[in-house]
């Protein structure tokens, strides 16, 4: 067998502990993974003094994304390619599928926008919006071509995006039969509308109201009610972006029971607090569910320590400064999400691994082992193994830097994480074999990442 590059005396995590080691790539795969110093092939890459984990698998991103009037800087190019710099190999976007059109025309419609610019493999979640029996007729051959994982929102109807209970329902017994899996943006619509409504009533337009309208009972409520319209339905249940203490309690108990449920939370809500709100530039940071205090903050880490959070993704969403500020002087009007593809290591690294509160197999399983086993990307994804594909990064643990807006790559304005001095940084990615980035320098082309077809397994 040809060996055409060794990653050479790194620390290399792997789903068995962290040991130094030679990686030894044949082709797109790991070949082998040998003691330090003894690997040998056509390039060799000096790994000593670097952290080699799997390549990131972001598992929620929206790139060439319009909400709320507003357009996402990244599109399927730049977007991936932030996601490279980043250390991901791996990105799960969304195919929407409009009311009144085809759920697989959605999948279709989006594999046309991606696939000739994706720079990351990529696999996409179906956004349900439509379920009646034509579009519930689609769904085993959507399981069938790979977009497995759905996505239902229980919010947005401005946006044409909300699904009521009895349709949810409906699309999960279908999703259950099929095999597939239903992914929830949870939050109660009622009380959220309820309590916008009285804040504009009483003049409360301040950013700082997104989070008073948007408190952890409503996410807790819809998280409950989801697990019981799942359960019912024989479905498995995903929380997406999850972040209130309750919601985790809720999954970690139905999971205990037996029940096929699990959750992510995201970087942002490991980072940030919502006292960010109260700034003058309040409304970048808001994002749906918002930022709540400090212990849920602290609630969250340890769902990540303990395995109760199966992925930490980031829910990119890179509306610009620009785009944020249109909808300053009305939280409700604020384009909710913000950026992060390509800062969720050094945040993960920084203020988990070297603030104590997680241990690199630990930091490896939100990054990477976790989204990939139970988004049905794995063996090929997501751990540094024999014969999976050698997607790879290395991190300096060493060297700090202070984010700036600039830290991005791309014209996003603002940088949510601004300020934060970080550490574990990515200093060159893998994809299949190839080094995609080096020092932050994009080396591949527009359309070398390929579709996931990805088939669901158990968790
Ligand atoms: O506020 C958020 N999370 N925006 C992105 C869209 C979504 O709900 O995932
Ligand atoms: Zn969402």
């Amino acid at each position: 067998m040809t060996i055409d590059l060794v990653l050479a005396n790194g620390t290399v995590v792997t789903p068995s502990g962290v040991m130094e080691a030679d990686i030894l790539v044949s082709g797109e795969v790991i070949a082998d993974i040998v003691p330090p110093g003894t690997g040998r092939g056509a390039r060799m890459i000096d790994a000593r003094g670097r952290i080699v984990l799997p390549g990131g698998v972001d598992a929620h991103v929206h790139f060439l994304i319009g909400f709320m009037g507003q357009r996402s800087v990244y599109d399927f190019y730049s977007g991936t390619v932030a996601a490279l710099r980043g250390g991901n190999t791996t990105v799960i976007d969304f195919a929407l599928q409009r009311r009144g059109r085809s759920m697989l025309d959605g999948l279709k419609h989006r594999r046309v926008q991606a696939d000739r610019h994706v720079a990351t493999d990529y696999g996409l979640h179906l956004i349900a919006t439509d379920i009646n029996p034509s579009s519930l007729a689609e769904v085993p051959a959507l399981v069938e071509a790979g977009a497995a994982s759905f996505k239902v929102y229980t919010v947005y109807e401005k946006e044409q995006l909300k699904v009521d209970d009895g349709p949810l329902h409906d699309l999960m017994r279908a999703l259950g039969q099929a095999g597939g899996m239903l992914g929830l943006h949870a939050e109660n619509a009622s009380l959220i509308d309820h309590a916008i409504a009285k804040h504009l009533a009483a003049g409360e337009v301040a950013p700082r109201y997104h989070a008073t309208s948007r408190p952890a009972l409503a996410e807790t409520e819809a998280v409950r009610r989801g697990l019981l319209l799942a359960e019912d339905a024989g479905c498995p249940l995903h929380i997406f972006h999850l972040n209130s203490g309750p919601a985790l309690d809720a999954i970690e108990a139905a999971a205990a029971r037996g029940q096929k449920a699990s959750a992510e939370t995201c970087t942002h809500y490991l980072a940030l607090t919502a006292e960010k709100l109260d700034r003058e530039d309040g409304h970048l940071y808001v994002m749906s569910p918002p930022l709540r205090d400090k212990a849920t903050q602290d609630r969250m880490w340890q769902g990540v320590a303990s395995g109760g959070f199966a992925a930490v993704t980031s829910d990119d969403a890179s509306y610009s400064a620009e785009a944020k500020a249109l909808g300053a002087e009305s939280f409700d009007r604020i384009a909710n999400g913000v950026p992060g593809v390509e800062h969720r290591l050094p945040l993960l690294y920084t203020l988990g691994v070297e603030a104590g509160r997680l241990t690199l197999p630990q930091l490896a399983y939100a990054w990477a082992t976790g989204p990939a086993t139970l988004f049905g990307l794995a063996p090929q994804k997501g751990s540094i193994a024999l014969g999976a594909d050698a997607d790879l990064v290395l991190l300096d643990p060493e060297t700090r830097r202070t984010m700036t807006p600039e830290s991005h790559y791309g014209a996003i304005g603002y940088n949510p994480f601004d300020g934060m001095s970080l550490t574990g940084w990515p200093t060159l990615t893998v994809r299949r074999g190839q080094v995609a980035v080096e020092d932050g320098k994009f080396l591949g082309e527009p359309g070398q990442g390929r579709f996931l077809t990805r088939r669901l397994g158990a968790r």
